[in-house]
C-alpha cells in the first residue's frame, strides 16, 4: 500500500509559493545565525563580515530585536545604520533573513500605551525591561506592528542582500486582558454561532455556568476552583489562533510587496501554547529552534523526533534549524557546555532529518543584556577558539554536503500527534497527570528511532495511505471523522497502534459515554470500563514480548503508574505463529488476541493489558497502560517485526547501535556513543561525503561522529 510517489514536492497544492530552493540551489546549505550589529560599532560589523565570510556563512537573521533603534519615539524611523549593515553584508557575499522587529516592543510603547502589555492569569500586568511584551490583542500594538513592517519591507524590498523575511521571534505570548475578553468573544461567537451554542459546548449547566449575556464570557482567569475545561481548551486554541493573527498580517504585508523571497517564523519544537498544524500552512518554509541539553541522555531522540516534526509540517520540504546554542546556553539552572563534536553532530542529525539550513543563536557573543553567558559562534574570547575553529569546521562540511540539497526522506510508518488532544488530556482533573503527552509520543518514537526507522507526524485526520504503520501513543480527544479516518486505514490494510486514555472524549472535551475506545473499540477487539491510576505497590504484567528477541525483560513487566480495566469483546483469538493471529484464515475480523496481561491484584488478575486484532487486511493494536520503557520498546519491536517495517539500511528493524537515516538517495550515520561502532552497509561500494573515504561490507562510525554514504562515485 505504500505509494512513495506522493510524497513528490507538492508543487501542484502550492504553485506560486516561494520556497527555499531558489536561494539553496544557489547557496547549498545555509549556514549561519542571529546577527545583532545594533550592539556593535562599525570597525565590529567590518569584523563580523569577514571572520563570517571565512567560516562558510552564507545566511544571517538580523534585526530580530531592533524595534527602539528603528523606531526611537513613536513614528520616528532610523534605518541608515541598518542600510550600512545591509550594504555590507552584501559585499561580503552573505545573505539577510530580515526580521520584523515586532518581538520586542520599544519601551515608549509601554508607557505610552499600557493596553499593549500583556495580562497573565492573576491579572498582573507584565511590564517592559525584558522582551515579548505584547498583548496579540492589542490593536494598538499590532497596528504600531503593521506599520514598522510595512516601512522596513518598503525599505528593503529591493535590497539584494535580502534573501527571505522572519516575522517576529518566537511567538508564543499569552495574554487574559480585556482586549483578549473582546477578541475571545468574537472567536468563541465564530465558532459557536450563538451563546446557546457555547453554553452547550462548555457544558455550562454543570456548576451554574450558564451565561446570559457574551459580555460575561472572559479568559480564564484566576478563580477559586477548577475552571471549566472546555473554556480552558478554546481559550488554547484561541490563543494560538490569535498569535497566528499576529503573524498572518505581518506576513501579509511582506507578500503584498514582495511575493518572491519566503517568509518565515521560528518555530519552538512540540510548543504548548500554539497548534503549529494549524500555522504550518502560513509559512513558506518551516523553521525551527532547538536547545537539546547535553547532559540529557535522551535529547538527541528527542531532537530526532522535533526534526521530524518540522520535516512533516512542511509536507517533507526542507525546513530550517534557525537557532541552536554553539556550546552553552545560559537559561538552565547549570549550563553544561557542548563539545565542538556534539555541536556537529547535532547540527548533521537536522540536516539527516531534513533541514537544508543550519543556523545559531548568535554569531557574537552579546556583552551586556540578559544573554552575556549564552554561547555564540563568535566567543568573548574571539576567533582563537575551540568553539570558533568548530564553527567553521562545520562551515566546511556543510559545504562538502551540497549534494543534500533538497532530498526528502520517505517514511513507511507515521506518528499521530494533535495539538488540541494533548492540550486537553493534560487538562486539570483528570485521572492522572502522570500521562504526558509529548513524552509518551517521544517513548514511543525512540524504539522506531533506535532501529533506524523513519517517521513522519501526522494529524487523527490526514491522508494516511501512504503509511503501512500509525502509531497514536495517545488521542485523547477524537473527533468522529478522524476515527473514521483511522478506521479506513486500518480496512485499507494498515496496522494502528493506539495508546493509553485514547478517543475519551468529544472535540469539545465531553466524555463519550460507553466502553473506551469508544469508537475504535470494535477494532481493538477490547475495551475498557475504568482508568486505573495505580498505588505505590504498580501492577506486574506479564508477555511472551517482554523475553522476545529485543526484549530485555524476565517475563515480567512493572507498571508503576498507571493502567486500564479491559476486557476482549467476543471472546479470544488464537496466535499463530505465523503472525495470522486473530484472523479465521479467510481475513475476515476475528477475535482479539491478549499480548500482555496483568498478573495481580485481585479484580485485575488475567485481564488483558495489551491486545490486537486482525481485522479485515490490516491490524489494530491496543495499549491499555503507561509501559516502563523495556515493555513499551518489546511491544513496538514486535509491531515493526509483524508489520515487516524496515530500517534506513534496508534491514528488518532492529537496534543499530548508531542513529541510521535515509535522505534523498544519502545514508546518514550519527554515532551518538563514545565508542566506535560498525555498522553493515553491504558491498556496494560507498563514498563519505565529508571525508571522501569508501566504505563497503562495514562501515565503522567513530565516536561522536556522523558518515553520509552516497553510491556515487566522489
Ligand atoms: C531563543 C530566542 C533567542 C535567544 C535564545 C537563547 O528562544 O529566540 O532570541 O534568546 O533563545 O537560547
Amino acid at each position: 500500500m505504500t505509494d512513495h510517489a506522493s510524497r513528490a514536492p507538492d508543487t501542484t497544492t502550492r504553485p506560486t509559493r516561494p520556497t527555499l530552493s531558489k536561494l539553496t540551489d544557489e547557496l547549498g546549505l545555509l549556514y549561519g545565525g542571529d546577527y545583532n550589529p545594533e550592539q556593535w560599532d562599525r570597525e565590529t560589523w567590518l569584523e563580523d563580515a569577514r571572520l563570517m565570510q571565512a567560516a562558510g556563512v552564507n545566511l544571517v537573521t538580523v534585526g530580530v530585536f531592533s524595534w527602539a533603534l528603528l523606531e526611537p519615539r513613536p513614528g520616528e524611523r532610523s534605518f541608515g545604520w541598518l542600510d550600512e549593515v545591509l550594504d555590507l553584508l552584501h559585499a561580503h557575499g552573505i545573505a539577510v533573513d530580515l526580521a520584523t522587529p515586532t518581538a520586542s516592543p520599544p519601551p515608549w510603547m509601554g508607557h505610552l500605551y499600557p493596553e499593549t502589555l500583556p495580562v497573565d492569569r492573576d491579572g498582573v500586568r507584565l511590564t517592559y525591561g525584558s522582551r515579548n511584551q505584547f498583548s496579540p490583542s492589542s490593536e494598538v500594538y499590532r497596528g504600531f506592528a503593521r506599520d514598522i513592517t510595512r516601512d522596513l519591507v518598503d525599505r528593503y524590498v529591493e535590497h539584494p542582500a535580502v534573501r527571505m523575511w522572519h516575522v517576529g521571534n518566537e511567538l508564543g505570548q499569552v495574554c487574559h486582558s480585556d482586549a483578549t475578553a473582546l477578541a475571545f468573544r468574537t472567536w468563541l461567537d465564530e465558532r459557536y454561532g450563538s451563546l446557546d451554542g457555547l453554553n452547550e459546548a462548555w457544558g455550562t449547566t454543570f456548576w451554574s455556568q450558564r451565561y446570559s449575556r457574551w459580555e460575561e464570557v472572559v479568559p480564564p482567569r484566576r478563580a477559586p476552583y477548577l475552571i471549566n475545561p472546555t473554556q480552558e481548551l478554546d481559550f488554547r486554541s484561541f490563543t494560538s489562533d490569535a498569535l497566528r493573527a499576529v503573524y498572518r498580517e505581518q506576513r501579509d504585508i511582506i507578500r503584498e510587496r514582495d511575493p518572491r523571497r519566503p517568509v518565515t517564523t521560528n518555530f519552538m519544537g512540540f510548543f504548548p501554547l500554539v497548534d503549529y498544524w494549524s500555522w504550518a500552512q502560513d509559512l513558506d518554509v518551516v523553521s525551527d529552534d532547538a536547545y537539546p541539553d547535553p547532559v540529557d541522555p535522551t535529547s538527541l531522540a528527542s531532537a530526532a523526533l522535533t526534526q521530524d516534526l518540522m520535516r512533516s509540517l512542511g509536507g517533507g520540504a526542507p525546513w530550517l534549524l534557525m537557532e541552536q546554542a554553539v556550546s552553552a546556553v545560559n537559561w538552565r539552572d547549570h549550563n553544561v557546555p557542548k563539545t565542538p563534536a556534539r555541536m556537529r553532530l547535532e547540527s548533521l542529525q537536522a540536516v539527516a532529518h531534513g533541514a537544508d539550513g543550519i543556523c545559531f543563536f548568535q554569531w557574537r557573543a552579546s556583552r551586556a543584556g540578559a544573554e552575556r553567558f549564552h554561547s555564540a559562534m563568535l566567543p568573548h574570547a574571539g576567533a582563537d577558539t575551540d568553539v570558533h575553529r568548530g564553527v567553521v569546521g562545520l562551515g566546511a562540511d556543510l559545504a562538502r554536503l551540497r549534494p543534500v540539497v533538497g532530498g526528502r526522506s520517505r517514511a513507511t510508518v507515521a506518528i499521530a500527534f494533535d495539538w488540541s488532544s494533548w492540550w486537553a488530556a493534560e487538562g486539570e482533573a483528570g485521572p492522572t497527570r502522570r500521562l504526558r503527552v509529548v513524552e509518551e509520543v517521544r517513548r514511543w518514537h525512540r524504539a522506531l528511532w533506535e532501529r533506524g526507522v523513519a517517521v513522519d507526524l501526522v494529524r487523527p485526520g490526514d491522508t494516511l495511505g501512504e503509511y503501512d504503520l500509525v502509531l497514536a501513543p495517545n488521542l485523547y480527544l477524537l473527533d468522529e471523522p478522524d476515527a473514521a479516518n483511522l478506521r479506513a486505514f486500518v480496512a485499507g490494510g494498515g496496522t494502528l497502534v493506539l495508546g493509553p486514555f485514547s478517543d475519551v472524549a468529544t472535540r469539545d472535551a465531553h466524555v463519550r459515554p460507553g466502553r473506551f475506545p469508544v469508537q475504535l473499540a470494535d477494532l481493538v477487539g477490547a475495551s475498557g470500563e475504568e482508568w486505573l491510576p495505580l498505588d505505590d505497590d504498580g501492577l506486574d504484567v506479564v508477555s511472551d514480548l517482554w523475553a522476545g528477541p529485543d526484549g530485555v525483560l524476565p517475563g515480567i513487566a512493572h507498571v508503576d503508574s498507571y493502567v486500564e480495566r479491559l476486557r476482549l469483546d467476543g471472546g479470544e483469538g488464537v496466535d499463530g505463529s505465523d503472525g495470522s493471529h486473530g484472523t479465521d484464515g479467510s481475513g475476515t475480523p476475528a477475535e482479539a488476541v491478549v499480548v500482555a496481561s496483568s498478573s495481580a491484584p485481585a479484580g485485575l488478575s488475567g485481564a488483558p493489558v495489551v491486545v490486537r486484532r486482525r481485522s479485515g487486511a490490516g491490524r489494530a493494536w491496543y495499549v491499555g497502560a503507561l509501559l516502563p520503557d523495556a515493555a513499551l520498546d518489546a511491544v513496538l519491536a514486535e509491531v515493526l517485526r509483524e508489520s515487516g517495517t524496515l530500517s534506513a539500511l534496508g534491514t528488518p528493524a532492529a537496534r543499530l547501535g548508531v542513529e541510521a537515516v535515509r535522505r534523498g538517495d544519502l545514508l546518514f550515520l550519527l554515532n551518538h556513543t563514545g565508542s566506535p561502532v560498525s555498522v553493515p552497509v553491504g558491498s556496494t561500494p560507498l563514498t563519505d561525503l565529508l571525508t571522501s573515504a569508501v566504505h563497503s561490507g562495514t562501515a565503522v562510525v567513530p565516536p561522536v561522529d556522523v558518515l553520509v554514504l552516497t553510491e556515487r562515485p566522489s
